[in-house]
């Protein structure tokens, strides 16, 4: 029996931190590993250029991230490590895509109704997220998308406009369902929010020892009670809880000592993944050449796909 197919990404918009790893990025690593899964995990760098608007900031970003994703134990042997942008078979299928979705059914979405709730001017780009992203899942027959909760609806997009084509001009696309784990669906940042580059309340994937003990000294711990659940939460992420519910109450209200353990726990956690990333920074053509290679691949199964859909729709 052939593989099933994995498919993620990541927005080249920031250093990753650890709700990104915990929250989707380490079960790419992790599918990848058990061998059941063909993955093809990217970067969105398109769906960044929302942000993003900067061209050396961007290639700097894109650049980085690609080590991160090697620095966690991607393998380019072993997965497809690509560009958003190196296929344009996803900005072209997004086109068809626009021609049957509506505009009330994107008006819907969460992230359009955030953005409209803070009054902010939205551009197209992020109006039509989703049907960008719908585009990048359904080229490569993906059955599962390893992400953070933050990105279930988009999922839930991509299927629906899946359903719809499917409706309008015949079967051709798989159905992706989301791989969201229970646990980590959202991790919480320093001050008891959703950990997000956005609200500055993150620990860094890849942070120095001193930016872990300042990220983890700001933890908020204003609950009162003897367990800090603002810590605790964090905590874990890295330590079974059995073990850690008899370390919070042996030291109930100890506040210093509960975050100086964590500091300990995050500090050898990212050590390794630290070190490796140092390595790989020294061959900045490595990254280049996986890139390059990834894009071929991509690109030989998103062109096949898009090649069906446009005879489908008559174009071809
Ligand atoms: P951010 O939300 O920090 O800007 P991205 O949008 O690039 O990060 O998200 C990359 C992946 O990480 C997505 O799958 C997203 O759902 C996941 N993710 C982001 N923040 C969290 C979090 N706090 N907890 C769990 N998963 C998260
Ligand atoms: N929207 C995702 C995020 O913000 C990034 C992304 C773009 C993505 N296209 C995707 C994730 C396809 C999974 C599948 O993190």
């Amino acid at each position: 029996m052939s593989n099933k197919i994995l498919l993620s990404g990541v927005k080249p918009t920031g250093r990753p931190h650890i709700g990104n790893y915990f929250g989707a990025m380490k079960q790419f690593v992790d599918l990848q590993n058990g061998g059941d899964y063909d993955c093809f995990l990217f970067l969105a760098d398109y769906h960044a250029l929302n942000l993003i608007q900067n061209g050396a900031e961007m290639k700097s970003l894109s650049h980085n991230l690609v080590l991160d994703y090697l620095a966690i134990g991607l393998d380019p042997a072993k997965s497809t490590l690509f560009k958003q942008s190196a296929v344009s078979a996803s900005t072209e299928l997004c086109w068809i895509f626009d021609t049957i979705v509506t505009m009330p059914y994107l008006m819907r979405a969460h992230a359009f109704k955030d953005a409209e709730a803070k009054d902010k001017e939205i551009n197209v780009g992020t109006f039509n997220y989703p049907v960008l992203m719908a585009a990048d899942i359904l080229l490569y027959n993906t059955d599962v998308v390893p992400v953070g909760q933050d990105q279930k609806q988009h999922v839930e997009y991509a299927r629906n406009i899946a359903e719809k084509f499917n409706h309008i001009f015949g079967e051709i696309f798989k159905l992706p369902e989301p791989l969201i784990l229970e646990s980590v669906a959202t991790v919480p940042g320093t001050d008891g929010r959703k950990m997000s580059k956005s609200y500055g309340n993150t620990i860094p994937l890849f942070a120095t020892r001193e930016e872990i003990i300042k990220a983890v000294m700001s933890i908020v711990t204003d609950s009162g009670a003897g367990i800090p659940e603002n810590v605790y939460a964090i905590h874990k992420l890295f330590k079974p809880e059995v073990e850690l519910k008899a370390f919070y109450s042996e030291n109930s209200g100890k506040y210093k000592i509960l975050k100086e353990s964590l500091i300990e726990e995050i500090d050898s956690f990212i050590k390794p993944l630290r070190e490796k990333r140092l390595e790989l920074v020294k061959d900045p053509e490595n990254v280049i050449r996986i890139l390059g290679d990834g894009a071929v691949r991509a690109n030989e199964v998103a062109t096949r796909k898009l090649n069906e859909v446009k005879e489908k729709i008559g174009v071809l």
